[in-house]
């Protein structure tokens, strides 16, 4: 007989003593909290996930992408698994709870299972998913997107802007680019559904007062790299009508990224992130510019038509100064709706146990949307102070974790019970 979910109540103290011990590895050069992928206090703190995993009681190994797996067996050894997780690298000066809250929650809740003698009939996968943040090679989500066979032989080629090759950097890391390209699950493991706890990261549940997120859908993510070439001269000596500015040109693709994302009818942002100028020299005219810049929405027509749109503006506007632009966009990752009954058994879970919810987008990205691709995904919010994250002053209430931690597990114990 299964307990009331109610009887399983995460341990505040546990929860902010793990919080806070992982909180200690992080880059000391670095602003804020920062383990980057492949960064040696990432690899520390997978160390240190790992030891905790064991102490909670999981069988514990590291898959060929390096995801970081705790298995609680169930009864049933051959049905199909349930999954969590979240990750446990950040951004450059992130922040304390991005991805963390989903690891650590789901080892309370393993904790709260195991002291509560509580066995699931099928197994549960706990998973620090490997390097979630976006980074240079222009693919967030690694090990996420591994398992779900998203990741190809092609991207092992991928360089970053120290001209690193991805492949190489996966062996210095110690895990075996053939390996990396083979962890696909889908191939040999049957799952039940993926359900990941997480911080909002943006404002809505706080404006609206509700502790719970239930997502209805991860926004699609489009890059894009637009390089501008123009002419070198003379700062000092070339007329203002006769020049051809690359960076005045990218100047205008900065204000038009931005009026596209404030165009959006129903969700969608866009960013310039990064523009690189070349030659840089206080006299001279700047000759070329590489612009990074990335548009999300839940949208998928809006995000299409805003792209095309936007591609159109920045062509023409460096065609009224003379500039030539390459325009390309890469697709980081298409728009994901949660499964509907992964939505149901969260919100009945958190009506279950009197706790008040609201149906959120996410604008940010989660290993949630790769594996929607191999079983029902659904995602659990709670709220973020101020909508603030990917910053030093990003911060979760500790009672807020509880409550998410709560109906992570409540969720877990009837999907585990569901049958398909
Ligand atoms: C990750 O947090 C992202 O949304 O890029
Ligand atoms: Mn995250
Ligand atoms: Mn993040």
């Amino acid at each position: 007989m299964l307990p009331k979910s109610e009887s399983l109540s995460p341990l505040p103290q546990r929860l902010e003593h793990d919080l806070e011990e992982l909180a200690r590895i992080r880059d000391p050069e670095s602003g804020g909290w920062t383990r980057t992928m492949f960064s040696e206090p990432y690899r520390a703190s997978r160390e240190w996930i790992r030891s905790r995993m064991v102490e909670a009681g999981l069988d514990v190994h590291v898959d060929g992408a390096g995801n970081i797996v705790g298995v609680l067996a169930g009864r049933r050894p051959g049905a199909p698994s349930l999954v969590t997780g979240s990750h446990t690298d950040t951004v450059e000066s992130g922040g304390r709870f991005d991805g963390a809250v989903g690891v650590l929650g789901a080892l309370e809740m393993v904790r709260q299972l195991n002291e509560h003698d509580v066995r699931l009939e099928r197994d549960l996968l706990v998973v620090d998913f490997l390097g979630e943040e976006s980074n240079d090679f222009g693919l967030s989500c690694l090990g996420s997107r591994a398992l779900a066979g998203e990741l190809v032989a092609a991207d092992l080629d991928r360089h970053d802007h120290e001209g690193r090759r991805l492949g190489d950097r996966y062996s210095a890391f110690g895990l075996d680019p053939a390996g990396v390209l083979g962890a696909v699950w889908s191939r040999s493991r049957p799952l039940h559904g993926y359900v990941e706890l997480h911080v909002e990261q943006g404002p809505l549940l706080e404006e609206r007062g509700a502790p719970i997120g239930v997502v209805t859908a991860i926004a699609g993510i489009e890059r894009l790299l637009a390089t501008f070439a123009g002419r070198p001269d003379h700062a000092g000596t070339m007329p203002m009508g006769d020049r051809r500015d690359a960076l005045v040109a990218a100047a205008e693709a900065v204000l038009a990224v931005r009026r596209e994302g404030c165009g959006a009818p129903v969700h969608g942002v866009a960013t310039t992130s990064r523009l690189i100028s070349e030659p840089g020299s206080a006299n001279v005219v700047p000759a070329t510019v590489r612009m990074h810049a990335e548009m999300r929405s839940v949208d998928t027509a809006w995000l299409s038509s805003a792209t095309r749109r936007l591609a159109d503006e920045i062509r023409a506007k460096a065609e009224g100064y003379g500039v030539d632009v390459d325009v390309q966009w890469s697709t980081d990752n298409v728009s994901v709706p949660a499964s509907g009954e992964v939505h149901e058994v969260v919100s009945g879970a958190a009506d279950a146990l009197g706790i008040a919810w609201e149906a959120v987008p996410s604008g940010a990205t989660h290993d949630a949307v790769h594996m929607a691709r191999l079983c029902p995904m659904g995602m659990i919010f709670v709220p973020s102070r101020g909508g603030r994250s990917h910053c030093p002053d990003e911060w979760t209430e500790l009672e807020h974790i509880v409550t998410g931690v709560q109906v992570l597990a409540a969720t877990v114990l009837d999907m585990d019970r569901r049958t398909r």
